[in-house]
Order: C-alpha cells, then sequence, then structure tokens
C-alpha cells in the first residue's frame, strides 16, 4: 500500500519554490538531516565506529558532510573512490567490504590507500595472497533474517560453522583475518537477527582466541538500521538497545563497526516531481509524472520500498487515480488506485524517505535524463542552499527528520 497524504497547497510551499527554482524532476537532499541521522544513530550505538555506506547515495556532498562529522566509508566498487577522492576522505577511514572483487578492484582500492577488506570463502581469499603483508581482511558470516525486507544473506556470506576452517587457512597462508562482518539484510523491522549474530561471532572470537590463532579484534555489524516508509518501524534507539547488550558481552579487545546506509541517507532525500500528462481511462484518472521507477522510484523494484507521497490540493473532491512514470513501459506506474483531488498538468508532487537507493539505482531508460540533485546545507559553516538561490527556508518547513 502506497502512504498518500492529501494537503493544503500553503503546506508544499517550501517545496514548490525549490521545484520552481530548480525544476523538476529533482532530488532535495538535505544534509542537516544527514548529520542529524548520523548523530542520533552514533548515540544508540556507542563504541561502535559509523561506516557509511555509500552505494545508499553516492553523492560527494553527502560524502562530505558525513567525513565533517567523523564518519568511515564503506566501499563496494572501485567507482566510489572518485567520490572518497574529490571529498578528501583519509584512506585509512575506508573499508572494503564488497565479498567478490576482481583483482584489479583489490589493486585499486590498495593503490587509494584502503587495507581493510571483507572476504567469504577460501577462492576470494587466494585472491589476497600477492597482498598478504598490506592487508587485514574480515571474514563475513551469513545470517538470514526473515525480518529484513532486503536479504543480503543468500548471495553472501561465510557459513558460521565454516569460519575457523577459513581462518586456519588464512593463518597457514601468513594472511591475516582480523575481524569478523555480518549484514543480515537491509530494513530490518526488528533487531532479533542482529543479536543472536553477535552471539554467534562473540562464540567464534573466543573460540579462536582459545585456539591460539591470531586474535578476531574487530566486529563489524553491517547495516539494516530501519526508516519509516509505509509502515511504523522501532525507534532507533529502541532497535539498538538488544544490539548494544549483545555487544557489551564481547571481549573487551574487539572494535566495534557498523555499515549504515538506508537510516543515514533515506530521510533526508525528497523527490520534487510534476504531472505531464493526464488522460481519463477506464473511469480512473492517469497522471504521468516527469519520473517513475526507472528513475527515483526504482527503489520500488530493487529496494521493495513504496515512498510516501504527497499531493496538494484544496479540493474536498476524490476520483480513482493512478501516479505512472514518464517512460513507454507498460509496468512504469507508481501507484494505482489512488482516491485523489482532480490535479492538473504542471501540479507538484513529493516523495518523501528517497534519499537512500533511488537516483543510485536510477537508469536511463528511454533516455531520459536523471533526476537532478540538490543538496542543501551541505557544509555546516556554509548557509542555507536554499538562500543562496533566493528563496527562504521560513515558512514551511524542510523535511522532517
Ligand atoms: C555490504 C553492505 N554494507 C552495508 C549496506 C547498507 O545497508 P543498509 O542500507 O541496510 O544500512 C549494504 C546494503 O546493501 C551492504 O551490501
Amino acid at each position: 500500500m502506497q502512504l498518500l497524504s492529501i494537503k493544503q497547497p500553503q503546506e508544499g510551499t517550501y517545496f514548490h519554490r525549490l521545484a520552481q527554482i530548480n525544476g523538476t524532476p529533482a532530488l532535495v537532499i538535505d544534509c542537516r538531516v544527514i548529520r542529524h541521522q548520523y548523530l542520533v544513530l552514533q548515540s544508540a550505538l556507542p563504541g561502535v565506529r559509523l561506516y557509511y555506506a555509500i552505494k545508499a547515495l553516492p553523492h560527494t556532498e553527502v560524502v562530505a558532510a558525513l567525513a565533517e562529522l567523523g564518519a568511515g566509508f564503506e566501499i563496494a566498487g572501485s567507482g566510489e573512490l572518485q567520490l572518497l577522492r574529490q571529498a578528501r576522505v583519509k584512506p585509512r577511514d575506508t573499508i572494503h567490504t564488497h565479498p567478490i572483487k576482481r583483482d584489479n578492484d583489490i589493486r585499486q582500492a590498495l593503490r587509494f590507500g584502503c587495507t581493510t577488506f571483507v572476504i567469504d570463502n577460501t577462492e576470494e581469499l587466494l585472491k589476497f595472497i600477492p597482498y598478504k603483508h598490506r592487508v587485514g581482511l574480515i571474514l563475513r558470516l551469513r545470517f538470514r533474517s526473515r525480518d529484513a525486507v532486503v536479504d543480503l544473506s543468500r548471495k553472501f556470506g561465510c557459513p558460521p560453522q565454516e569460519a575457523y576452517q577459513l581462518i586456519a587457512l588464512a593463518t597457514r597462508l601468513g594472511i591475516h583475518v582480523k575481524g569478523l562482518s555480518f549484514h543480515v539484510g537491509s530494513q530490518c523491522l526488528c533487531p532479533d537477527m542482529h543479536v543472536q549474530a553477535i552471539n554467534v561471532c562473540n562464540r567464534i572470537i573466543r573460540q579462536t582466541h582459545d585456539l591460539g590463532a591470531a586474535p578476531i579484534s574487530l566486529l563489524d555489524i553491517g547495516g539494516g538500521f530501519p526508516v519509516a516508509y509505509d509502515q511504523d518501524v522501532p525507534s532507533i534507539e529502541a532497535f539498538s538497545a538488544p544490539i548494544v547488550q549483545a555487544l557489551n558481552r564481547l571481549p573487551r579487545y574487539v572494535t566495534l563497526a557498523a555499515e549504515p546506509g538506508r537510516f543515514l541517507v533515506a530521510p533526508a532525500g525528497t523527490a520534487l516531481l510534476s504531472i505531464i500528462g493526464k488522460a481519463w481511462r477506464e473511469g480512473q484518472i492517469w497522471y504521468y509524472l516527469d519520473d517513475g521507477i526507472y528513475g527515483l522510484f526504482s527503489g520500488q523494484v530493487f529496494d521493495h520500498t513504496r515512498y510516501p507521497l504527497e499531493v496538494f490540493s484544496e479540493s474536498p473532491k476524490r476520483y480513482p487515480s493512478v501516479l505512472a512514470g514518464p517512460t513507454c513501459d507498460g509496468t512504469d506506474v507508481i501507484a494505482e488506485n489512488l482516491m485523489l483531488p482532480e490535479l492538473e498538468i504542471g501540479d507538484f508532487l513529493v516523495g518523501r524517505q528517497m534519499g537512500a537507493y533511488t537516483i543510485a539505482s536510477a537508469t536511463r531508460f528511454n533516455s531520459l535524463p536523471p533526476a537532478q540533485v540538490v543538496v542543501l546545507d551541505s557544509r555546516r559553516k556554509s548557509h542555507d542552499a536554499c538562500n543562496a538561490t533566493g528563496i527562504e527556508s521560513g515558512g514551511s518547513k524542510p523535511p522532517a527528520s
């Protein structure tokens, strides 16, 4: 079910003015919200170093804003190195977490200065023989959660019962496995699998220590921290509390890391869209927007997400309506079975919670250009980008976090 709000036109003034100035389709990224999310997550997970998963929203200003706060960065591919260079991120603040890499990916990351890599199987371990004096590896374990909207432990992760064998092989090869990690899935609706995974890792860390292998001194608990789209999710404090309890039972020498993506950037992203076409078909009004599931709404396909939408009208009348994207593909439909006031070509809509896995997975289908990205308040010391473009941020509010 799509969450849809029908609001008074004046409630949309702030974003409407941004849309008038910048045009649509656009994705507005508010770095104030990203900073807020980072600080909230950091205080919910004390002692855990946060490595932003760049793939969620790969943008230099986002990386720079988080770097200013002391965040680390999780790299999933060589293309992200350019963003890190542009934002002047220190290589020691990065970890390369893709479990499957080409030799060229390893070499490019090493050239950048990243020396921490994730593996989850023997073949991948063997790829590090030539670089064994330069790297520390993290072994990713598999824990499948039924409560995660996006499963990340089918395709990746070593079964926990095989961990010690792989660590022993690494030791024989002279390769240092310094840590364990897991990703129980993205958009987890409860923390149970995180807790279970930490407890299993705790046992493996202690066993490895007892068996005389080099101590495992890092645990990376991945991502999965949820945000509210079309259903309520626990507050980050409630979600994190049992995780923190489980982390507190680890040996003291273990340092802690996490790789949040969605939680940091989803609430910071607001899509600005316009109606470009309108037709009555089979008793419903079809509205054609200037972006759809091949663009900003690609997360409806790849990320299994439904974004809260807002339309603006004073009219009390409602009509069965469909919101469709601009491409010529019949599947490019954002939402149907909606009861909307009658809207007109040129009217403006807003999509909320659209910072994560939206523009990141947008395609160029039908040769349509991607939505432009408008970044607000990218540097802490700069003034608001709204004012820089001539509009006041007072009156209607910027996105709530
Ligand atoms: C290895 C890895 N780390 C971190 C993340 C970020 O996860 P989330 O957005 O759930 O925080 C992902 C998401 O795909 C991932 O694959």
